[in-house]
């Protein structure tokens, strides 16, 4: 155990960790900004509220999601795709703020994917309990693009799969701050998170919120 990687222990250590070819997390990346994202996310919500969508088969989906940027993805009775306007209001959803555009590309420069503009940002809000079932993002046209996804507030157990639903996956604990991009061979991998363990959150009480960068078209 050395001091400086345990100096802001509670928020888990830097550094980037290969899960699998094109496929990283960076520890703590977003930690430095995420007082900025927060606000940002509050500003978001209150104009394309949360909401817990239904999933084709009438479920309704664990986690609650909002989006920014031009394209949002959404879930109904009609399938999984990606809208210009928020249904619940018939608006536009929010403009992606331009610090949320900085780190996508960043972190995806910093993961070996330069030039990443996402137009879609996926916000999924987990309070204890919730969880997301292994799946895939393939609603995106371009696939070249990676994903690259932030999370904020409580831990999780995020799976990271294969590319066939029946691939063993790895746990990896994801905390405050942390950052994985996945893309290149990696990008159909499927991934998920466990449910969410009871606790609180200095910065976001009992929540954890996910932004998932894409570039959908
Ligand atoms: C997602 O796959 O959309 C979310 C993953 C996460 O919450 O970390
Ligand atoms: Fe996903």
């Amino acid at each position: 155990m050395t001091p400086d990687l345990f100096e802001n222990c509670d928020e888990g250590p830097s550094g980037r960790e290969e899960l699998a070819p094109g496929a990283l997390v960076l520890r703590g990346f977003a930690r430095p900004q995420a007082e900025g994202l927060i606000a940002e996310i509050a500003e978001i919500s209150t104009r394309a509220p949360f909401r817990q969508m239904l999933t084709p088969g009438g479920q309704r989906m664990s986690a609650a999601m909002t989006n920014c940027g031009p394209l949002g993805w959404i879930s109904d009775r009609h399938g999984y795709r990606y809208e210009p306007c928020d249904p619940l209001n018939g608006k536009p959803w929010p403009p992606m703020p331009a610090s949320f555009l900085h780190l996508a590309a960043d972190a995806a420069a910093a993961a070996g994917f330069p030039g990443f503009v996402p137009d879609a940002c996926l916000i999924n809000r987990y309070e204890p309990g919730t969880r997301m079932s292994l799946h895939q993002d393939r609603d995106e046209q371009d696939l070249a693009a990676p994903i690259v996804s932030v999370s904020l507030g409580l831990p999780a157990v995020f799976l990271f799969g294969g590319l066939n639903r029946s691939d063993r996956s790895d746990r990896l604990a994801l905390m405050h701050g942390d950052v994985v991009v996945w893309g290149g061979p990696s990008r159909l991998r499927f991934h998920g998170i466990l449910p969410m363990k009871e606790g609180t959150h200095a910065l976001l009480g009992r929540q954890r919120i996910n932004l998932t960068f894409r570039k959908a078209v």
